[in-house]
């Protein structure tokens, strides 16, 4: 992909429709965040068990998911990337997030970073957010490597990226002090190539 072609996908994501960039899984679509997601927002993320192990703290008023949310929108615009709404199709329901946490365009690489609401767990449903993910990251932003990092004592969050397909590179000692502690972290991470090599087609 061309700087040109990167800068113009930089822009459609920065001035295009609401419906730029959406993708459709067998299960899910991943849209664009709305500021109407709140409530559904608000749902899940008030739940201790969602929250234990991400950086950011339960909400415990809806008024921390409308900040969330402008947030996340604030970042897209700044990265120039999408930050989904993950949804079970056909219905527009938020029910989870997907992005980048960081995207370095010096660099070509980024860190995903996810979550989902707790009836929706153990179906397979983030490691297919994160297969459309990585495509996006590959293909639509051009990017060479997507970087996912997950505390050892929340392992479902690695077996995602393993199942995604994304290759352990070892653990991170004490690398994050969140929720009063140090965790240890793991790192998984996918190149372009490595991601062509596994018959994903352009
Ligand atoms: C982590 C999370 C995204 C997983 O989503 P999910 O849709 O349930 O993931 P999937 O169903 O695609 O896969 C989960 C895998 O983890 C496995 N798993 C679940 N709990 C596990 C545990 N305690 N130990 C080991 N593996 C575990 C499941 O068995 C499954 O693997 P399998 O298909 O080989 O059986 C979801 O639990 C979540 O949103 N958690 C809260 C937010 C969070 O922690 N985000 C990640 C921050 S890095």
């Amino acid at each position: 992909m061309t700087p040109e072609h990167r800068l113009s996908q930089r822009l459609a994501r920065l001035i295009g429709p609401e419906t730029a960039g959406k993708i459709d899984t067998p299960r899910l679509t991943l849209r664009r965040p709305r500021m109407k997601d709140a409530a559904d927002f608000f749902t899940y993320a008030q739940e201790e068990e969602v929250a234990r192990y991400v950086l950011w703290d339960v909400h415990t008023h809806i008024g921390d998911s409308r900040r969330a949310l402008r947030a996340i929108l604030a970042r897209a615009r700044a990265q120039g990337a999408e930050t989904y709404a993950i949804c079970p199709k056909g219905t527009g329901h938020l029910i989870g997030t997907i992005g980048p946490v960081w995207l370095d365009w010096g660099n070509l690489a980024c860190e995903v970073g996810f979550s989902m609401a707790r009836p929706y767990w153990g179906r397979g449903l983030m490691t297919e957010a994160l297969e459309a993910f990585l495509r996006y990251a590959f293909l639509d932003l051009g990017l060479n490597r997507v970087e996912g990092q997950y505390d050892l004592l929340n392992p479902a969050s690695g077996r995602v990226m393993e199942k995604a397909g994304m290759i352990s590179e070892g653990v991170l000692r004490q690398r994050l002090r969140y929720k009063g502690r140090y965790a240890d972290v793991g790192l998984y991470a996918l190149t372009r190539g490595a991601w062509l090599e596994r018959g994903n087609n352009p």
